[in-house]
């Protein structure tokens, strides 16, 4: 099925000049990007999209992470979108992550893994409210 999933370059991806090099995979990968924006992630925006992790021990670190300088936030739209980001970002541990997919090319530690994606069709539902509020673009059929 056509599905969006949320994806976002995390502040080490932006900082590190990786934010082309990402959108580029997702681009010849056949993924359409349907919605993006740089922005300053605020503490409250923070713990709402990290609410499942509140009792982990690294939560505080998370959000600190995430809220210290701009990520990117995008929506990419396409067959079986959700599953196919995952694949091409790779093990949330980039020490695990595969050579060829982008956690495996450019990251080295867990907390900062260069990408997020949502895990679920669910949490893609969730997180595309959240951080866009319904605000994404459709592409006309014409151009498919
Ligand atoms: P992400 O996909 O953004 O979702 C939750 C994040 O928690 C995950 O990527 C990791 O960056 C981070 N994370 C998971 N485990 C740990 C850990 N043990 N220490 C620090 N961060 C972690």
């Amino acid at each position: 099925a056509i599905e969006q999933t949320f994806v976002m370059v995390k502040p080490d991806g932006v900082q590190r000049g990786l934010m082309g090099e990402i959108i580029s995979r997702f681009e010849r990968k056949g993924l359409k990007l349907v919605a993006a924006r740089l922005m300053q992630v605020s503490r409250e925006l923070a713990e709402a999209h990290y609410a499942e992790h509140r009792e982990r021990p690294f939560f505080s670190e998370l959000v600190q992470f995430i809220t210290s300088s701009p990520v990117l936030a995008m929506v990419w739209e396409g067959e079986n979108a959700v599953a196919v980001a995952r694949s091409l970002m790779g093990k949330t541990n980039p020490a695990e992550a595969a050579p060829g997919t982008i956690r495996g090319d450019f990251g080295l530690t867990i907390g900062m893994n260069v990408v997020h994606g949502s895990d679920s069709p669910e949490s893609a539902a969730r997180e595309i409210q959240l951080w866009f509020d319904g605000e994404t673009l459709r592409y006309d059929k014409s151009v498919e």
